[in-house]
C-alpha cells in the first residue's frame, strides 16, 4: 500500500512536462507514495471560470501536501476573451491561482535555495587576482514572507476619500504629495505584521540551525523603509537574542546585496527578507547557479500545507513541442526539497547525487545548459531532450 498520498498539480504549459519527469524520478529512486491529480491552471479559467476549482483546493486540504508545475496568466482583457462563450459576459474576473492558494491556505514561507552544481557550465565565474577565473561555490537559502509586503493587493488609483484624507493626515504626504489631485495618485501598500514576520525570521533561524549555516542575513531597507523593514530588522534581532545566540546576524540592503551579489555570494548563508524583496533577492541568486532551469522553491502554510514547485513559469512557446525541450532539473530538485520535508532524506540525497554526477561529466545538457535559444531544432545541435535528462539522471540513481 502507498505510504502516503501527494496531490499533483501540473498546470499548464511546462508545467505538465516537468511534473512528469519529477514523478519518473521518484518513482526510480524508490520512493512510495500515492498520486492524486488536482485541477488548476489556464484550462479551467476558460471552461470554468475558475482556474483554482473548490475541488482542488478540498484536495489539498485533505492530503496537505502538493507537487506544483506551473500555471499560464494573462492580462485581464485576453482573460475575458479566452472564456468560453456561455461564460463571457458574467462579470468574471481572472485572479492568479498561485496567489489564491497562497492566500487560501496562508502558505506564507516560501523556501528558495540557491546551491550551485559543480561542472555547471552556467555557474557564475568571475576574475580573480592574477587574471585568474574564479567560480565561487554558492549555497545560499532565500526565506521569502510570501503573503504581506507590496505583493499584498492593497492599492488604489485614485483613492476613495477616505483613504486620501488618511493619507493626508500623515505630514511626510501632506507636505510632498498634498497637492496632487487624487485622481492622479497611485498607491500600493507595504504591509508587514508582528506575526508573519516572526514566522518567517524564526523559520530562517531555525533552517540555518538544523542546516548548519552559520549566519542569518536580513535584506531589507531599514535605513529608508523605516516601519516595515524596521520591524523585521528588529524583530531579528530580538528572536536571535533570545533564541539562536549562536547564528551570526547580519542586514545587507537589497540595493546593495544587489551588488555584493557578485562580489562575494560564496558569503552568504541563510538570507531572509519581505515578500518583494525576497522575490529578487531569490532570482538574483538563481542566476548565479543557472537561472530558471535550476531554480527550486517550496512553500508552507502555519497549518501544515506544503507545495512544492519549481520557481519558473509554464513557458507557454515551449510547450507545444514534439520533443520537450526544458530543463527538468528545477522540478525534479522541487520534488527532493518534498522529500527533504517527508523525512524521506537518504532518497532525496540520490536523486541530488545523480544530478549531479550529471551534470558534472557534461555530456547530457538541456539547451538552457548549451547557452542556445530555445526552439525545436537545439535537439539537432546536440541538446538533450528534456526526456533525455531526466533518463540520464534516473540512469545514475543508485
Ligand atoms: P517562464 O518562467 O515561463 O519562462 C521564461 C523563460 O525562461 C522561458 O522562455 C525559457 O527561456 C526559460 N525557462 C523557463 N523554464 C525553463 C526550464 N525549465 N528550462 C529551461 N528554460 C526555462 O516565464 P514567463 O515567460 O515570464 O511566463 C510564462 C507564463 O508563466 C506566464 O503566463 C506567467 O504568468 C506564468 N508564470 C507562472 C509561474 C508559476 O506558475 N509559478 C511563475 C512565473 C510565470
Ligand atoms: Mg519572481
Amino acid at each position: 500500500m502507498a505510504k502516503r498520498t501527494i496531490v499533483t498539480l501540473p498546470g499548464d504549459g511546462i508545467g505538465k512536462i516537468v511534473l512528469n519527469q519529477a514523478l519518473r524520478v521518484l518513482d526510480a529512486s524508490g520512493f512510495e507514495a500515492g498520486y492524486i491529480h488536482g485541477d488548476i491552471g489556464w484550462e479551467f479559467w476558460c471552461k470554468e471560470g475558475n482556474p483554482l476549482p473548490q475541488r482542488t483546493l478540498d484536495l489539498l486540504k485533505k492530503y496537505k501536501i502538493a507537487l506544483f508545475g506551473a500555471i499560464t496568466s494573462k492580462p485581464n482583457e485576453e482573460a475575458k476573451a479566452e472564456l468560453s462563450p456561455a461564460l463571457q459576459g458574467k462579470g468574471l474576473v481572472y485572479s492568479s491561482p498561485i496567489v489564491g492558494l497562497r492566500q487560501k491556505f496562508n502558505l506564507d514561507i516560501c523556501v528558495r535555495p540557491c546551491k550551485s552544481y559543480k561542472g555547471n557550465p552556467l555557474n557564475f565565474i568571475r576574475r580573480g587576482k592574477g587574471n585568474t577565473i574564479e567560480e565561487p561555490f554558492i549555497d545560499v537559502v532565500i526565506f521569502r514572507q510570501n503573503t504581506e509586503c507590496l505583493y499584498s493587493g492593497v492599492e488604489w488609483t485614485n483613492p476613495p476619500e477616505n483613504v486620501y484624507q488618511a493619507l493626508k493626515s500623515h505630514p511626510r504626504f501632506a507636505e510632498n504629495f498634498g497637492s496632487v489631485p487624487v485622481n492622479e495618485l497611485s498607491v500600493s501598500t507595504r504591509i508587514f505584521t508582528k506575526k508573519a514576520t516572526g514566522r518567517i525570521l524564526t523559520a530562517a533561524f531555525e533552517y540555518a540551525d538544523k542546516n548548519g549555516y552559520s549566519s542569518v542575513t536580513v535584506c531589507e531597507k531599514p535605513n529608508v523603509i523605516r516601519e516595515t523593514s524596521g520591524l523585521m530588522w528588529k524583530m531579528a534581532k530580538e528572536i536571535q537574542k533570545s533564541s539562536f545566540p549562536g547564528i551570526k546576524l547580519n542586514n545587507t540592503n537589497i540595493d546593495a546585496q544587489m551588488m555584493w551579489l557578485t562580489k562575494n555570494p560564496e558569503d552568504y548563508g541563510v538570507i531572509v527578507a519581505g515578500n518583494m524583496f525576497g522575490d529578487i533577492a531569490s532570482d538574483a541568486f538563481a542566476g548565479l547557479i543557472g537561472g530558471l532551469g535550476f531554480a527550486c522553491s517550496a512553500q508552507f502554510s502555519s497549518d501544515g500545507i506544503a507545495v512544492f514547485e519549481p520557481t519558473h513559469g509554464s513557458a507557454p512557446k515551449y510547450a507545444g513541442y514534439e520533443v520537450p525541450i526544458v530543463n527538468p532539473v528545477a522540478m525534479i530538485e522541487s520534488a527532493c526539497m518534498m522529500l527533504d520535508y517527508l523525512d524521506e532524506k537518504t532518497i532525496a540525497e540520490k536523486i541530488r547525487k545523480a544530478v549531479a554526477e550529471i551534470i558534472m561529466e557534461g555530456k547530457v545538457k538541456t539547451y538552457d545548459m548549451m547557452k542556445m535559444t530555445g526552439r525545436q531544432e537545439v535537439i539537432d545541435y546536440g541538446a538533450a531532450s528534456t526526456i533525455q535528462m531526466t533518463d540520464a539522471i534516473i540512469s545514475r540513481i543508485r
